[in-house]
């Protein structure tokens, strides 16, 4: 019988792409046990937006939530999403911190690491995966998937090459934006396994209306593991639900490999929580809704309701259009980045900017004059001259792996945070998050402040009120 396997995404995208990544480890807790059972390739629940949002508006100890799935659900092996040389933060790091988090992530549980690099140079992953070999862990490595005249069939090939080379246990390709289709999909992956045996796994998001299209397209083309999400936090801007796949795919002759009455189970036991986050304002049921010109401007869905807030908030929601428009030529002016984290943010600043200003790159975010300095690494395709002039002048352009111009950190803010920091997690809480990082650490290891704090807070806004 033909096998597919399932990635369930409930505890980590499902939840980061349509509730702002706010579910609560005591929510995940009572469910993991049937999530264990319920036959899945893997249990996505860590990493991506967790967390920063853990520690940012939980007040909870990501460390601790990783070692509480791994006791909870010991048999299915646990995901997560990193971001390269960027782990979980917001700018390179050291290798050393590469290192030093990876072994502490597989030490606290991790199985599967997700890796990927927003503009798909293998140089900002290599690190990761290196790591993440030396601890005995799963390196699946990822393709971000976007559509350019350099994006070719062959270009894919390539790269899959260099990720083989590099090391990766699986491939995943990622369409964070939702705009791989079912035509493209079947060229994508039979293209794929001519350059390789390994598992390939397909990673997409219902924004766009055609995730089900797409996938039955992948599994019929060869895919070995689909990503999905439990019914009650499936579609829109989230993954299609695992249980109408399953369904779908059984029938057409597929081993799944899945429990239906687990699956049953978690469905029923997630209804409720959607329905309070719903209540709670922090799910809106329109994103719940499909956004098909995703495919047509190629633009991620979260990317397009952030544009229109920036514009809103310079009272210019009228250029929406026209930044829209401008967001493919800033794209191809900078070599076609994937929109993804952290490219759509600089991609989408650079084309308001473009549109407010009445004139091209007269004003220039800061992070767009260091990706052309090549500090994010390299472009897809090269910038021409005359938008590298406009944008740095005659600035040299490193060429380097930009992680080898980092001098190592993490001993050094080991020592900085001495008496603060307790343990090596809690020092990599503050080198992704140095401000809010320190905060969150007063508050775990001296509670009594924190609750004189909290009621200050209560009188303050009582005074003000
Ligand atoms: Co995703």
């Amino acid at each position: 019988m033909k096998q597919i396997r399932f990635t369930e995404t409930v505890l980590r995208d499902a939840h980061q792409s349509l509730m702002a990544t706010r579910l609560r480890t005591d929510e995940m807790l009572p469910i993991m046990a049937d999530l264990d059972r319920a036959g899945y390739n893997a249990l996505e629940c860590w990493g991506g937006a967790t967390f920063d949002a853990s520690v940012r508006y939980l007040n909870e100890d990501p460390w601790e939530r990783l070692r509480q799935f791994k006791k909870n659900a010991p048999n299915t092996p646990l995901q997560m999403l990193l971001r390269g040389q960027n782990l979980l933060g917001y700018r390179h790091y050291a290798d050393d911190i590469v290192e030093k988090f990876i072994e502490s992530a597989a030490k606290n549980g991790m199985d599967i690491f997700r890796i990927f690099d927003a503009l798909n140079d293998v140089r900002n992953i290599q690190a990761s995966v290196k790591a993440v070999k030396k601890f005995g862990k799963h390196a699946q490595v990822t393709i971000c998937y976007t559509t350019s005249p350099v994006h070719t069939i062959s270009y894919y090939q390539n790269l899959t090459k260099d990720m083989v080379a590099l090391g990766a246990d699986s491939l995943c390709i990622k369409d964070m934006a939702g705009i791989l289709t079912p035509a493209a999909v079947k060229e994508l992956i039979p293209a794929l396994k001519e350059v390789t045996d390994l598992p390939i796994e397909v990673h997409t998001h219902a924004t766009s209306g055609t995730s089900e299209m797409t996938y039955l397209a992948a599994v019929e083309a060869g895919a070995d593991i689909i990503d999905t999400a439990i019914s009650p936090l499936a579609g829109g801007t989230s993954q299609p639900a695992t249980e109408s796949l399953a369904v779908v795919l059984n029938e057409l002759g597929y081993e799944t490999g899945l429990d239906d009455q687990a699956l049953i189970t978690i469905s029923e036991y997630f209804k409720p929580i959607k329905a309070k986050y719903i209540e709670e304002g922090i799910l809106a049921p329109k994103i719940m809704g499909i956004e098909p010109q995703t495919l047509l401007y190629q633009v991620p869905g979260g990317m397009l309701s952030n544009l229109y807030a920036q514009l809103k908030q310079a009272n210019a929601e009228n250029l929406y259009d026209e930044v829209l428009k401008e967001v493919p030529k800033v794209r191809e002016d900078l070599g076609y980045p994937p929109l993804v984290t952290p490219m759509s943010q600089m991609v989408g600043t650079q084309a308001v900017f473009n549109v407010l200003t009445k004139e091209r790159y007269k004003m220039i975010p800061n992070e767009i004059k260091d990706y052309v300095r090549g500090k994010y690494g390299q472009s897809p395709a090269p910038i021409s001259d005359v938008i590298k002039q406009k944008i740095i002048g005659d600035e040299e352009v490193i060429t380097t792996r930009p992680a080898d111009l980092l001098e190592p950190e993490f001993e050094h803010l080991k020592a900085d945070l001495a008496g603060l920091a307790k343990t090596d997690e809690d020092v990599l809480i503050c080198a992704m998050f140095p401000q809010l990082g320190k905060e969150f650490l007063e508050k775990k290891y001296n509670p009594k402040a924190q609750e004189a704090d909290d009621a200050s807070e209560i009188i303050r806004i009582e005074a003000i009120m």
